[in-house]
């Protein structure tokens, strides 16, 4: 700024204010400035049209335009410089206006003059760019923004249509699987006695690989579905729900020891139909990975407000594992988790719990398609809500969630 050379054009029909205010900016020290002299708003706008300036010094009355006018006509032909009004005595209220329409500021005649006219001028170009390049900024974000959000569309329909994509091969690929299943049903029920030991070996593994695929189908289709699925939202009593889960569960292995305590009334506002399937995954998973404890506990819960404060302080540490952990938003809303006794899993590898097809077991040890969390997760996240683990080996597992 200090050896810019700042162009001014002066529009002023008094010779006398014209003459004090050239006078002023003359032999400045660090600032020089060029000034041309008008006397017409006419003559103004050829000047703007000739030649580049700096800035427009402007009195409001002239030979051929007056008032609020000589500001607006000019200030359309160069919205782009910073303009300061020249003020009489009495059309100070006039100025201001002129400022609310946007000149950078107004100077009154008599003070118009030595450093206070430098300053004023300097400040009101200053200023002009500044907003000049705020308003740049704002177009490019508003730019980026716009990208962002044509971007963001598209990136939804991409993933509708893998959805999509998902769900019709996992439906097609059932099709002849069941062919499969139902042609070796038949085959082991009418023709075993023709065949051999290794043929009925044979036989045997490929309806349990059936078996396997088909379960593998089905947990994908419904990783899909869960996507897919209207977001209808009512009051939902999880205690309910978690009830009839061990029902089922106990009638399908009668033999087994498991403990159920739940927790009586636990009502959220959700979808029934996902949280439902969220429950019945990680109740069947409670019910899987206790399966070699002699007696199982599995537990289902709401944690008090003095255990959600000592279990933020855990949390801290598996915040390191997990990125699902944000304490600042968790502490106020309830924390629901599911808990057993069984083998649970090395903390180190948590972060791996949510994804598809991850396990953390092998096969030999439980089955599984490992497809169960990831859908568990969807589900949370579909209701706004996070969820965790905390475990130690062979110690149990527990899954906290919230719903939002
Ligand atoms: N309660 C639990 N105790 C110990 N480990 C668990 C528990 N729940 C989940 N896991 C671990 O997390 C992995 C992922 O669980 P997930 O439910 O996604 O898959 P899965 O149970 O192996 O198979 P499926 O898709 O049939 O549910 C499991 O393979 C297991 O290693
Ligand atoms: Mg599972």
């Amino acid at each position: 700024m200090s050896q810019e050379l700042i162009k001014v054009l002066l529009v002023e029909d008094n010779p006398g204010d014209a003459f004090l205010i050239q006078e002023s900016l003359k032999k400045r020290r660090k600032t020089q400035f060029k000034v041309t002299q008008v006397e017409r708003l006419k003559d103004a706008f050829s000047c703007l049209e000739s030649d580049q300036f700096d800035l427009v010094l402007l009195d409001l009355f002239l030979l051929d335009s007056q008032g609020l006018n000589t500001f607006t006509e000019i200030s359309l032909k160069a919205n782009h410089l910073p303009i300061v009004v020249l003020t009489g005595l009495n059309d100070e209220e006039m100025a201001i206006q002129a400022v609310r329409l946007g000149a950078q500021d107004y100077l009154k005649k008599e003070l118009a003059m030595g450093e206070v006219l430098i300053y004023s001028l300097c400040y009101a170009i200053e200023r002009k760019r500044t907003q000049e390049q705020l308003k740049q900024q704002k177009i490019q974000l508003e730019t980026t923004n716009a990208e962002l959000q044509k971007r963001t569309k598209q990136l939804e329909i991409l993933n509708d249509e893998l959805e999509t994509f998902s769900y019709t091969v996992s439906h097609d690929l059932r099709s002849p699987l069941l062919s499969i299943d139902g042609f070796s049903f038949f085959l082991e029920k009418e023709f075993s006695e023709q065949l051999n030991t290794q043929g009925k070996s044979y036989l045997k593994r490929i309806r349990q690989a059936v078996s396997r695929m088909d379960k593998l189908i089905i947990n994908l289709l419904e990783l899909s579905r869960v996507q897919q699925i209207e977001m209808c939202i009512t009051e939902v009593n999880l205690s309910e729900i978690v009830k009839t889960i061990f029902k089922e569960l106990k009638q399908q292995d009668t033999q087994r020891k498991v403990e159920f305590k739940i927790a009586p009334n636990i009502t959220v506002q959700g979808n029934k139909q996902l949280l439902k399937i969220a429950l019945e995954n990680l109740i069947s998973n409670a019910w899987k990975y206790t399966a070699q404890e002699e007696v199982a506990t599995i537990e289902f819960g709401v944690l008090s407000t003095s255990e959600q404060n000592i279990d933020s302080h855990l949390e801290i540490e598996q915040n390191q594992l997990n990125s699902e952990i944000d304490l600042s938003p968790i502490l106020p809303t309830p924390i629901y988790f599911v808990r057993d006794n069984g083998v649970g899993f090395d903390m180190y590898q948590a972060d791996k719990l949510f994804t598809p097809f991850q396990r953390l077991h092998s096969s030999g040890e439980f089955p599984g398609t490992g497809i169960g969390l990831a859908t568990v997760q969807r589900i949370i996240h579909r209701h706004q809500g996070k969820i965790w683990a905390k475990s130690t080996q062979g110690k149990g597992a527990t899954f906290y969630f919230t719903l939002s």
